[in-house]
């Protein structure tokens, strides 16, 4: 009797492959690539048609070397903003693909069409290619893929385009046995865009047949005018104090250049001569950029050595809550001595602002919510290693939170300085590989018992701001890669 539970099990297993991969066809996939340094961003667009008109279910094929450094993935429909719901299933290692269901707004009547919009980033991608530069050398990187796109689907047509910064492109490889999709050169290039296909009559991809016939690494090598920056670790330390209605908050970054290691020794005479004449080499990071929030006021900027007095801060003013996000700081960070690749720079920001800029009182429930980014993104670095503590008031109790996306670990501990008597509350985060699309809020909520007399301020934006936040999370309850990946 047990003998035939594997047979049935398989049976009913390739039926229902079968079923979905019937029930829709792609009438197009345009995968693009945009080559950067430590973070790639990748768009594929499906044009789906329903072949059956039974399912509300997409289903989509990440390879795993792929899925290992994605760190970001949403999927909308074309020209919407809302973000639709995904759900990674479990890996299966025989088949070296992971699929994520894609529930559609609705189930698609049969013929009709939808494009289907993937947005995924890559962390840790690319590789300096020469591994080493002198200092007034170029930098070039390497980034491999694969040459398909595979679905459960078949596909008429599909190509994928990958584009640098600047149009020079080294070199790319020519992909082999693809006679049975294209009559035409397998890939061309035009400026800094390299394209592989129109491919044509794929057929469902996500076959070993497929996979170990057709499917191949493609590298592509590319001049890339920009240091290629990894913050190796974030600690954010966020302070609430209702007793001078303070936000702290100090970040400790740990900044590595992640471009080809610098060759023979560093000449500031030769680095100033560049600078001079405003062609700094691309791999060596001088200034940066960031911006942080408007309001802030006693902003420090220390390293190892002491205080450093070389950045410039453009304060913005105050803004209420609804507004932040609207305008910001610009500080123009420089760092002690200019980063080569292969060098680490670490180094400690902080700054106050008014609690009210993030606080709100909520009068139904007696609680304070505050808002509290995970990050103040530095423009195109990933951030390999965050830590997010968010210390509250003294007393605080029945604290909770929401993230916009689950973290790899939360505890909840105390904070004790000496001025306290009971200790603090503190809610400790631990991320890897963040990028700009996490920069994004934690809500947290407490109750504290003895500071009735500052509820004031924060009562009258709270209705508006409850309303904000049930919004958000309807908004939110999509993108899990990092849990997904826990409960693999
Ligand atoms: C972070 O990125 C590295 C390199 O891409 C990868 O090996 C690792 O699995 C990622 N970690 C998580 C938790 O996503
Ligand atoms: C769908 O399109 C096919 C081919 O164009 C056609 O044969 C079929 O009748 C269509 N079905 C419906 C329900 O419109
Ligand atoms: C750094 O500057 C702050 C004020 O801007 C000052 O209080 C502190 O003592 C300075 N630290 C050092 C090491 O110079
Ligand atoms: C930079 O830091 C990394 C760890 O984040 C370390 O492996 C590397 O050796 C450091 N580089 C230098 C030049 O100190």
């Amino acid at each position: 009797m047990p003998k035939f539970w594997p047979t049935i099990l398989l049976f009913s297993g390739f039926v229902s492959a079968l079923a979905s991969s019937q029930s829709f066809e792609n009438t197009a996939i345009v995968r693009t690539v945009e080559l950067g340094g430590s973070v790639v961003h990748v768009t594929t667009t499906y044009a789906i048609k329903s072949l059956t008109g039974a399912s509300n279910v997409y289903t989509i094929a990440i390879s795993h070397d792929e899925r290992e450094h994605t760190s970001w993935l949403e999927a909308k429909v074309k020209g919407q903003q809302q973000s639709l719901p995904t759900q990674e299933r479990a890996f299966d290692a025989t088949k070296g693909y992971h699929l994520v269901d894609v529930t559609l707004p609705k189930t698609l009547p049969v013929n009709k069409t939808l494009n289907l919009v993937l947005e995924t980033i890559q962390t840790h991608v690319t590789h300096p290619y020469p591994e080493t530069a002198a200092q007034g050398d170029d930098q070039s990187l390497k980034y491999t893929t694969n040459l398909f796109v595979i679905s459960p689907y078949a596909t008429s047509v599909q190509r994928t385009k990958l584009r640098a910064l600047t149009p020079r492109l080294l070199s790319h490889t020519t992909p082999e046995n693809v006679e049975a999709f294209t009559n035409d050169a397998p890939v061309t290039t035009s400026g800094a865009t390299i394209v592989y296909g129109p491919y044509n009559d794929i057929p469902s991809s996500t076959t070993h047949a497929f996979i170990s016939e057709h499917q191949q690494p493609i590298t592509v090598h590319y001049h890339h005018e920009q240091p290629v920056l990894e913050v190796s670790r974030l600690k954010r330390v966020v302070e609430i104090s209702h007793w001078g209605s303070n936000l702290n908050t100090q970040d400790d970054i740990f900044l590595h250049n992640a471009g080809p290691a610098l060759k023979g020794h560093f000449s500031r005479l030769d680095h100033q001569t560049q600078s001079y004449f405003k062609r700094p080499a691309p791999h060596v990071l001088s200034a940066l950029t960031l911006h942080l929030p408007a309001g802030i006021r006693n902003t420090y900027y220390y390293d190892l050595i002491g205080n450093v007095s070389t950045s410039k801060l453009r304060a913005a003013a105050s803004v209420p809550k609804n507004q932040q996000g609207s305008q910001f700081s610009i500080l123009e960070l420089k760092p002690r001595y200019p980063l080569l690749g292969g060098w680490n720079y670490s180094f400690t920001l902080g700054w106050d602002a008014p609690l009210e800029d993030s606080a709100s009182y909520d009068r139904h429930d007696g609680k304070y919510i505050v808002e509290v980014p995970i990050l103040t993104p530095i423009p195109g670095a990933v951030v390999s290693d965050a830590e997010l503590v968010v210390i509250l008031p003294e007393g605080a109790s029945d604290v909770e939170f929401s993230l916009p996306f689950p973290a790899l670990s939360t505890t909840i501990g105390t904070h004790i300085t000496y001025l306290d008597t009971t200790g603090r509350p503190a809610l400790t985060f631990r991320y890897k590989n963040l990028t700009i699309r996490h920069a994004q809020n934690i809500y947290v909520s407490y109750r504290v018992a003895t500071s009735a007399h500052l509820k004031k301020p924060f009562a009258v934006a709270a209705a508006f701001f409850s309303v904000f936040i049930l919004a958000m999370f309807a908004r939110r309850v999509n993108v899990t890669l990092h849990q997904k990946k826990k409960a693999v």
